[in-house]
């Protein structure tokens, strides 16, 4: 098993990209922390876990706007399981509409899940890791925080945010055996995908299958190395 007694914290655990990564983790011996606003889909996801893998949940209902919860959340985990090895930013949210048509309310809303949530998670996640000098970060910012697209302005503002701050990031901790990890995924077929009015082809998109089979690919690199970035595609949208 490639992550026996390795702490997994994954924000946005209840849906999509961050339950199926939940769910190939705990087939690898992971011990997670669970963490979304959704108490029923989480406690759902832990009773299922411990059934099929006797995983070892620690359900953390929060909303990651809220840094005073996210503190809490990442204190909790750290008094039930010691230390937290790898942290999965997968909380996020999308509306992909031109800026015309982009309401103030979804742009703060973007900035405030898809960004500050980031920044929140990983500040207090970090601040042990730094105590225990390892661990490691995945962040999710996807194509679209590395290139745009038409209707994608408050997106990839928001995703935009995350790659630099995550390269920052990596500056910070150089030395100091925290590492961190960017996925540039094309779409991915999720719920996220459920409420948003543009055409898409949601089954040309990479699985949520493959998706989280890239993430546990991050999540096992070698310790002597780094994986910086990784851009994933469905086949037709070659970069
Ligand atoms: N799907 C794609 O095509 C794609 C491609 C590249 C990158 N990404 C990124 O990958 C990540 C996961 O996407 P997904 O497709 O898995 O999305 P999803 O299926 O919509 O799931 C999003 C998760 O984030 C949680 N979340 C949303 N707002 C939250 C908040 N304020 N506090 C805590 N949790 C919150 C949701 O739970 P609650 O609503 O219950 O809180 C849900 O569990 C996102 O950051 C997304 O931007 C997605």
């Amino acid at each position: 098993m490639k992550l026996q007694d390795k702490v997994v914290f994954i924000t946005g655990a209840g849906r999509g990209i961050g339950r199926e990564s939940a769910k190939r983790f705990a087939k690898e011996g992971a011990k997670l922390v669970l963490m979304s606003r959704t108490k029923h889909q989480l406690d759902e996801l832990a009773r299922e876990l411990f059934e099929l893998y006797d995983t070892d949940s620690l359900v953390e209902p929060c909303d990651v706007t809220n840094a005073a919860q996210v503190k809490a959340a990442v204190e909790n985990a750290l008094a039930t399981f010691a230390k937290i090895d790898i942290l999965l930013n997968a909380a996020g949210v999308g509306h992909l509409k031109p800026v015309t048509e982009l309401s103030v309310e979804e742009f703060d809303q973007m900035i405030d899940v898809n960004l500050k949530g980031v920044f929140y998670a990983s500040k207090f996640v970090t601040e042990a890791m730094a105590k225990q000098k390892s661990g490691l970060v995945i962040n999710l910012p996807g194509i679209l925080g590395k290139a745009v697209m038409r209707m994608s302005s408050g997106y990839s503002a928001s995703k935009y945010g995350v790659t630099g701050l995550t390269r920052a990031m990596m500056q910070d901790f150089a030395r100091d055996g925290v590492k961190f990890t960017l996925l540039h995924f094309g779409g991915v077929d999720t719920p996220f995908w459920d409420n948003i009015t543009m055409k898409v082809q949601r089954e040309k998109m990479i699985s949520v299958h493959h998706a989280a089979e890239m993430i546990l690919l991050a999540a096992t690199q070698p310790a002597q190395f780094v994986l910086n970035e990784l851009v994933l595609q469905p086949e037709s949208h070659q970069l």
